[in-house]
């Protein structure tokens, strides 16, 4: 039976991520090639309802890359991206989307090898967790209820 190959899409900025990751191709760095990269000007600019939206269209795992805190094109994208996924983490947990399929990171243009650790690392994990069919599952019936009082 052939090996479970997983969809990851990845949601990077183009200032240091996408630019390492282009680093690990011009490197000639071998890694997975389950990744579907989309770029964005910033993490700040990442609207988080596009997670949801990336499993809903049948990815199993997801990673939002940017710069590293402090080094972002626009000063502080990042720390908004940072800050939004923290809150939104808890509202995956809280209507039982599991969040272990997501990972954030920092890649810097000059980290073309830390791109491909990070790829490989992240497809090896949702390898091991297998296809997220329960994605759809969580969507239209949470399993906890809102007590609305
Ligand atoms: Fe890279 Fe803002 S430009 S995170």
């Amino acid at each position: 039976m052939a090996e479970f190959e997983p969809k990851i899409v990845a949601f990077v900025c183009n200032w240091c991520t996408y630019a390492g990751a282009d680093l690990t191709g011009t490197s000639r760095i071998k890694y997975a090639s389950n990744v579907r990269i989309i770029r964005f000007p910033c993490t700040g600019r990442i609207d988080y309802m596009l997670l949801l939206k990336s499993f809903d269209e049948g990815a199993d795992g997801i990673i939002v890359s940017g710069c590293h805190p402090n080094d972002c094109h626009y000063t502080s994208g990042n720390f908004h991206a940072r800050r939004r996924w923290i809150m939104f983490r808890s509202l995956c947990d809280f209507i039982g989307i599991d969040t272990e399929r997501i990972k954030f990171s920092w890649v810097s243009a000059a980290e073309g090898a830390k791109w491909a650790d990070i790829v490989n690392s992240t497809v090896a994990s949702i390898r091991a967790k297998g296809p997220y069919t329960d994605y759809k599952k969580v969507a239209k019936y949470p399993e906890k209820e809102v007590n609305h009082g």
